[in-house]
């Protein structure tokens, strides 16, 4: 008689190293308790999703017998028109003084997936990337999957680039022979998730400038998901595409069109002049799905060309800015700032990034969260953004993406009642 085998005693080194993303045991927390008011996912809010854009859309699309085009398979790399439409509003928003050239750009299944293929494609275990502090929690956990030694870009406490210190860490790991190890740095460049901070165009040069001066050629990945979420104006840095002086690094753009339009549809993309690389991944993409789904890009290729897609997104720009200020409202009027909670005000996005006051422990284990749940309310630690968790504890995503306006006032009421528990016990404890 044969024993039955055991999964796990088959499983690759990544079979192995792979552990549950947080984002689904945060959202698993949320429905398990129908009154918790979650302010952890980031979502984009359900209730003002493009109905009637992507239904009137669907019909002309359907309407004719030749429609059928778009629910056949497509191509790997994406619709022709699509890519060049994704092209030309690159270079706009860039301001390109060259003709729109759609040859290095394809669509994905939303921009996670170019990041997927770009490490897959770059790097083995054991290889380093480095990150911004903090960035985003997801592409943490894929580069953790895939076995990579992720290091932290040194900054000052508002995130801007420590020269300095970059080239000291640079010329260490010259010395030590690890230098070719580094295989990427990775920027959350337009109202980041989470710290809703944008980067400055000299702060790209300079990090271009430090490492060329210590020999390093990291490949550049840039992800701009939030580019197009912004409040008042777009931020006014070009895109490291558009920086002739970091040319001469591989560059990876990613792009989506989730987070402004339709989440649901998860169409994305990537943009990568290198040809060699970009062709890797083409490859990789190949193997996985042989192209992003047809019908989906149809839809965002209609809503593009026809203008639906520029209208919608800029009545979700002013439907986020007012969510943002109902909840700045409540943090205001609650008096967080004066419990010495520290955060700057998000220009785009959907994040609020905070700081805790007096190393309070914000972590997932810590008393504050578990009070915070016990108040209904639940938020990411901050833990989960950082390369080095161990070393930061004290602040919290806050987003403002998902719930209806009468939730965020009473789930920013319930997050200030938590922090006004921890003041208060500070303030017993140290008399
Ligand atoms: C910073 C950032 N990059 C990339 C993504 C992936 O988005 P999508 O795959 O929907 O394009 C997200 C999603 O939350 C994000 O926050």
């Amino acid at each position: 008689m044969t024993t039955k085998s055991k999964p796990e005693e088959l499983f690759s080194s990544l079979g192995e190293r792979l552990t549950a993303p947080q984002i689904t045991r945060l959202m698993k927390t949320a429905l398990e308790s129908p009154d918790l008011l979650s302010l952890a996912a980031g979502f984009t809010d359900t209730h003002t999703l493009p109905r009637e854009e992507v239904l009137e859309t669907v019909q002309e699309l359907l309407a004719e017998p030749e429609g059928t085009e778009c629910l056949q398979y497509g191509t790997n790399q994406g619709r022709p028109l699509l890519r060049w439409l994704l092209a030309a509003r690159l270079a706009e928003q860039d301001g390109a003084d060259t003709p729109p050239d759609s040859a290095p750009l394809f669509v994905t299944n939303g921009s996670q997936q170019a990041l997927a293929l770009a490490l897959q494609t770059l790097c083995d275990p054991g290889d380093i990337v480095l990150v911004e502090r903090p960035t985003y929690f997801v592409f943490l956990e894929l580069a953790r999957g895939l076995g990579i030694d992720l290091r932290s870009l040194p900054s000052d406490d508002a995130g801007t680039l420590d020269s300095n210190r970059l080239g000291d860490l640079l010329h260490n790991w010259k010395q030590e022979g690890c230098l070719d190890r580094l295989k990427a740095v990775y920027l959350v460049s337009y109202f980041s998730n989470p710290s809703s901070r944008s980067i400055p165009e000299t702060e790209k040069e300079e990090l271009g400038a430090v490492l060329a001066e210590h020999g390093a050629s990291p490949a550049l990945i840039e992800d701009a998901a939030y580019r197009e979420l912004y409040f008042d104006a777009p931020y006014p840095a070009r895109s490291i595409l558009g920086i002739r002086a970091l040319e001469s690094f591989p560059r990876l753009y990613t792009g989506t069109c989730t987070k402004p339009f339709a989440t649901g549809l998860k169409v994305g993309f990537a943009v990568c002049p290198d040809m060699t690389w970009r062709e890797r991944m083409l490859y990789l993409k190949g193997q996985q799905d042989f192209g992003t789904a047809n019908f989906n890009q149809a839809i965002l290729e209609n809503v593009l060309e026809s203008g639906r897609y520029e209208s919608y997104v800029d009545s979700m720009r002013q439907h986020y800015r007012k969510k943002k200020d109902t909840l700045s409202r409540i943090f205001r009027d609650e008096g967080l700032a004066s419990m010495g909670w520290k955060w700057e005000e998000p220009k785009g996005g959907l994040y609020f990034w905070m700081q805790a006051p007096n190393n309070l422990d914000t972590g997932s284990e810590s008393a504050f969260c578990r009070q915070a749940l016990e108040n209904g309310v639940l938020y990411v630690p901050g833990e989960l953004c950082h390369a080095d968790p161990a070393t930061s504890r004290h602040h919290v995503r806050i987003s403002f993406g998902v719930l209806r306006n009468d939730q965020l006032e009473e789930a920013g009421r319930r997050f200030v009642a938590t922090a006004r528990q921890f003041s208060k016990a500070r303030k017993t404890d140290s008399t």
